[in-house]
């Protein structure tokens, strides 16, 4: 559920016609619809009331920024209850900014510098998730050394195929995340003692865009044998964090589990954990808030094949289909009725810069708007400056309202931070 819909013939975020922000703030762009932001926190939340009722606490939400950072992003969804799950000093920084409570943020990744630890500590935040025993010396010495506790998991690798795309697989044993089942009874103990640190749980994330319960249930069984058997180890487990990770349906037929059949699912599989839950979710929040507005620069006959549609998005502005062949629905902001087959590509010089082959879609030509649909989340996010394209502006409708929430970078700022040296001149 989303609101992008057709309103007098003419595509709209809210009430906002999206040849307006076209307009006014020129193409390509990000448009995120705040309504629908609002609805998917919301959505995520009751779903885990069972959850609630069952343990008796309230759940932390922790949005995985990376889905999309943007403050104004950010803010809404901190006013929803929302904390933050990060993975850069870059992210914990957004966060706090956006106003998120420093209590409500996790730090996760596998490669947190020395000054990363050292800023979630300076910023008290409330979660580090170690991904190994070398971090978790490093964050509990860094921790004694400033007379603090950090409050830290254990990522657990369970071992489990997620059956998502293999680059965004994060829970088999040779993905590079967490710690190996057989290993973590070990290192626990190992971690556990240490001085400056209050290792208090365990978390996990198998990975994303996930259209089957099944391999969340499995892992989520391991980390309950686990933590009973780290309680039977005389560890005191109270935290557990689940991670992130239910897809979002990208075309017809995909039909992801929704967020009430996962709330159900987890309230079953924790039953009688008695800890204190957090969940990572991005995609799930921000997929279908956002779309990706651009022009037809022109359409260019095809040789054997169907015409190619050259857009004025690409590649540079959202990788997703060229990284991982992923599928975004394109469709006209004014469509006609007619239909087309076409193959949609950015102007970007190599042939991996197709948005999609052969694609039916509603007829186009140049100069017409058209959208990639659920361009919300790894969106604008992903974005580089590839054939010095500069980077795309980031639009927030409210209703009858919008306003630019992340400026147009052009090439030439980019440029601008460029220095030719001395000894070249
Ligand atoms: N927690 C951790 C530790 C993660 O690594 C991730 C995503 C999440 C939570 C959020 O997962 P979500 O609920 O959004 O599935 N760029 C890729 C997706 C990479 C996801 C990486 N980790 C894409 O465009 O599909």
């Amino acid at each position: 559920m989303n609101h992008f819909s057709i309103k007098d013939g003419e595509l709209h975020a809210e009430d906002i016609p999206l040849s307006r922000i076209a307009e006014e703030v020129g193409t390509p762009v990000y448009v995120y619809s705040r309504a629908t932001l609002e609805r998917h926190a919301r959505v995520f939340h009751e779903a885990l009331e069972p959850v609630a009722a069952q343990s008796g606490r309230e759940s932390l939400v922790a949005f995985a920024v990376k889905a999309n950072p943007n403050l104004a992003v950010l803010k809404i969804l901190s006013r929803e209850g929302c904390g933050a799950d990060v993975v850069s000093g870059g992210e914990l920084v957004r966060a706090l900014t956006a106003g998120m409570p420093a209590e409500k943020i996790v730090f996760s990744g596998v490669g947190k510098t020395r000054a990363e630890l050292e800023l979630g500590l300076e910023k008290h935040i409330g979660q580090f998730n170690i991904e190994s025993s070398e971090e978790g010396r490093e964050l509990a010495e860094l921790a004694e050394a400033k007379g603090q506790l950090a409050q830290a998991t254990l990522r657990i690798n369970p071992d489990v195929d997620a059956k998502t795309h293999e680059k965004i697989s994060t829970g088999r044993a040779e993905n590079k995340f967490g710690i190996p089942l057989v290993r973590a009874r070990e290192v626990f103990a190992e971690l556990a003692g240490l001085p400056g640190l209050n290792l208090r749980g365990v978390s996990v994330h198998i990975g994303s865009q996930l259209l089957d319960l099944a391999p969340l249930e499995t892992a989520f069984a391991k980390v309950g044998q686990l933590v009973a058997d780290l309680r039977a180890d005389g560890h005191q487990i109270t935290h557990v964090d689940l991670g992130g990770g239910l897809g979002v349906p990208y075309k017809d037929g995909e039909n992801p589990p929704s967020p009430a059949e996962y709330g159900a699912m987890v309230a079953r599989v924790t039953q009688g954990w008695d800890v204190h839950l957090t969940f990572e979710p991005g995609r799930v929040i921000a997929g279908n808030a956002g779309i990706l507005l651009t022009r037809i620069v022109r359409v260019k006959r095809g040789g054997n094949g169907p015409p190619f549609v050259i857009v004025d998005a690409a590649m540079n502005d959202l990788a997703r289909p060229a990284l991982y062949g992923a599928w975004h629905d394109f469709d006209a902001v004014r469509p006609t009725g007619e239909r087309m087959t076409a193959n949609i590509v950015g102007p970007i010089c190599e042939t991996g810069d197709t948005f999609a082959s052969d694609r039916e879609c509603d007829a186009l030509q140049s100069g017409d708007l058209a959208v990639f649909r659920t361009a919300g989340a790894y969106g604008a996010t992903m974005a580089s400056s590839y054939n010095s394209r500069g980077f795309v502006p980031e639009v927030l409708v409210d209703k009858d309202q919008f306003a630019v929430v992340a400026d147009r970078i052009p090439a030439d700022a980019i440029m601008d931070a460029e220095r030719v040296p001395d000894f070249l001149m």
